[in-house]
């Protein structure tokens, strides 16, 4: 696959391109500008030519394919009944909040942190917890400590992104076994979004939390999805892995009444995506590691003041402009700076951070990049 072909967008309602003005290039919410997988392309045509776009099933081929990619990529092995089907990983944070606390009891997540990890616990009617990551030299690091002084009595669970969005952080066997230690002794359901683990950078990297221990999968809630992995997030289609069936009811549960069914095209792409992905995905993840070498190299060379960390999964750097920002008295905004040059970055608000970061999505043609990166540097010039 040529990924440094640059496709138009414009024109196709997409939400990343159609948000800012025809002068701006949008390097800001998390899809990528390449197409999916050929093999995808193929089973959708086929699937529309069809002509009758019905209710659908999970197909048993389905179940089946994602049981393979589970068991081949992590040495995951799942049942068959602990799959749940969604139509998003961010309805499912949603749920989870309604499942796992009651009105007013405590969600706890890491912060900064994808929005709706965010949003989800006030806009079902729990209370949000957070706890800081701390940026140690070139890397940030799991807050184990001040994610177990958040624990008061009333929290019940831990919404933890991992990979993490956005601090690209794969974490470890050894973090993730911590993590899952201080939901076990604190009483905590793990809801682990693990929408980016395909796309670690490194191979071999990303262990599901539910794998860790023997003691790991009865309190643990894995979402994950081909929406990233194969840039199908406009298919709407996600799955959750719960082992525990007590869990796995509460979770249902909260979801009767508001879950479509499967949309069709969803269940052709997925299938074909983790079927027949393989190859593709492999040249994709080398593709986004020269990407990221690219943007970090820049970063360090030609933005005065900006800093970023070394991205081990997906197509998202976190630039850090603390430091631009305190040479212009300190509450400069980097992204509606940037965005006044012509180049949309999603700003660091939103993440629960200062607006001096903001995450850049580096999910395209590489010469697409180029000219952001060079816009980038003008507008903070
Ligand atoms: C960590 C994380 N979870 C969930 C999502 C979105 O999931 P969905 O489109 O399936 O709701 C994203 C998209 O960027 C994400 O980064």
């Amino acid at each position: 696959m040529d990924f440094d072909v640059v496709r138009d967008r414009r024109g196709t309602a997409s939400y990343k391109w159609e948000r800012y003005g025809p002068d701006v290039l949008p390097f800001w919410v998390a899809d990528m500008d390449l197409p999916s997988p050929p093999a995808v392309v193929a089973a959708l045509e086929s699937r529309a030519a069809h002509g009758i776009y019905g209710y659908s099933l999970m197909p048993a081929s389905l179940v089946e394919a994602l049981r393979d990619h589970l068991r081949d990529g992590y040495g995951w092995e799942v049942a068959p009944e602990w799959l749940v089907y969604l139509p998003g990983v961010v309805p499912a944070l949603n749920l989870a909040c309604r499942a796992y606390a009651g009105a007013g009891e405590g969600v706890l997540t890491i912060v900064p942190a994808y929005p709706p990890f965010l949003e989800a616990p006030g806009l079902q009617g729990r209370r949000l917890v957070t706890a800081p990551a701390a940026r140690s030299g070139g890397r940030w690091e799991l807050p184990l400590a001040a994610l177990e002084a958040a624990v008061t009595p009333e929290t019940r669970a831990l919404l933890f992104c991992h990979p993490h969005n956005p601090l690209g952080r794969v974490w470890s066997g050894a973090e993730v076994a911590a993590v899952v230690d201080l939901c076990r002794r604190r009483g905590l359901v793990l809801v682990s979004d693990e929408i980016h683990c395909d796309l670690a950078l490194d191979p071999g990297r990303h262990v599901p939390a539910a794998t860790v221990s023997p003691e790991a999968a009865p309190l643990i809630v894995t979402l994950m999805s081909p929406s990233k992995t194969f840039n199908l997030p406009g298919l709407n289609f996600a799955f959750a892995v719960i082992p525990d069936e007590a869990l796995r009811r509460r979770f249902v549960a909260a979801g009767a009444g508001l879950l479509p069914f499967a949309g069709c095209f969803a269940i052709a792409a997925a299938e074909a995506a983790y079927r027949e992905g393989g190859a593709w995905l492999a040249e994709l993840r080398a593709y986004l590691r020269g990407n990221a070498d690219l943007v970090a190299a820049f970063v360090a060379r030609e933005l005065e003041g900006v800093t970023t960390t070394r991205v081990e999964a997906t197509y998202l750097a976190w630039l850090d402009a603390r430091a631009w920002s305190s040479a212009r008295g300190g509450d400069a905004d980097l992204a509606q700076t940037c965005l006044r040059a012509g180049i949309a970055l999603s700003g660091g608000a939103a993440f629960g951070a200062a607006p001096s970061f903001a995450r850049l999505n580096f999910g395209c043609p590489r010469p697409l990049l180029e000219e952001g990166l060079r816009r980038l540097k003008a507008a903070l010039a």
